[in-house]
């Protein structure tokens, strides 16, 4: 017999807790709001597409989960605001900000890319990111308690060629952006109990992104899996489902030292 005690796993455990999810109505939002509705939490679920945020909140639902639909657009201040708003009358409190709503643009070279194409996407992928996190903060201070997981990317680490998926400079700007703004939250409030850490996830495929910027053929998108396949150590891309574990355990107290750190959830993609 150990003489240790066993460890025990309620560690990941988010019973009574509030989540608040942005983009939450498709793609990975859709499965963090589901993860985090497992573990226990109770699950806002917020989008610039109400029907599919509602969506989402029925998934929960149907999971045996307590959730809400909130529409909001998180690059606008008063929609941000009225979301914060909605959850605090909802709830009282928030535990968990889960700051996924992203969105990419047409892969063009930066001498060729138009300026409303970089303007649009970091009003959503960094401005979205600072609003939705600044609207937040002050309830998570009263409370002395908060996980913020911002994702960011693979392309917010290195550059990546232009041939890959809607990877393009204002894309990758814009998520180096967050992980950096995840690293300057954890720095400033680590000390009021809010922890902040960021998930850059590899190619993860079968969601939206990127989807109206990509018009591609059948064999263009076969010829690309086959190329991010190539450069990938694991030889294949993600399932979305593959990161719950991460994000949960992020936002439970089992991470409750962790805080500050941009996790690559990639393949091995920057591991070369
Ligand atoms: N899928 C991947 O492989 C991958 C890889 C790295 C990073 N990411 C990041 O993960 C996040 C989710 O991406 P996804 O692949 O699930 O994309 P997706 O397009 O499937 O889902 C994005 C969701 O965000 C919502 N949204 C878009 N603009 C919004 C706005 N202004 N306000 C509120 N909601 C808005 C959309 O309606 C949609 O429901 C994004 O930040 C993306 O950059 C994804």
């Amino acid at each position: 017999m150990s003489q240790y005690p066993a460890f025990s796993l309620d560690l990941f455990r988010l019973d009574g807790q509030i989540a608040l999810v942005t983009g939450a109505g498709c793609g990975l939002g859709n499965v963090f709001a589901r993860a985090l509705a497992s573990a226990g939490a109770t699950v806002v679920s917020a989008d610039i597409n109400l029907a599919s945020a509602e969506q989402t909140a029925e998934e929960v639902r149907l999971l045996g989960g307590k959730a809400l639909s909130v529409e909001v657009d998180v690059s606008d201040v008063d929609s941000v605001a009225a979301m914060n708003r909605a959850v605090l009358q909802a709830y009282g409190r928030l535990d968990i900000l889960v700051n996924n709503a992203g969105i990419a643009s047409p892969a063009d070279r930066i001498h060729e890319m138009p300026v409303e194409d970089w303007d649009r996407v970091n009003a959503v992928n960094t401005r979205g990111v600072f609003l939705c996190t600044k609207a937040v903060l002050p309830q998570m201070m009263a409370q002395k308690k908060g996980s913020i997981i911002n994702i960011s990317s693979v392309a917010g680490l290195a550059g990546v060629s232009n041939d890959l998926s809607a990877v393009a400079a204002n894309y990758s700007a814009s998520k180096g952006a967050v992980a950096t703004l995840s690293k300057q939250i954890a720095v400033e409030y680590g000390n009021e109990g809010i922890r902040c850490n960021a998930i850059a996830p590899g190619w993860h495929l079968g969601t939206q992104l990127g989807r109206e910027a990509l018009p591609l053929s059948e064999a263009d998108i076969a010829a690309m899996v086959e190329k991010l396949h190539g450069l990938t150590p694991l030889n294949r891309t993600g399932d979305p489902e593959e990161l719950a574990g991460l994000l949960v355990y992020l936002a439970s107290d089992a991470a409750s030292f962790m805080t500050g750190q941009v996790i690559a959830h990639d393949g091995g993609w920057t591991a070369w």
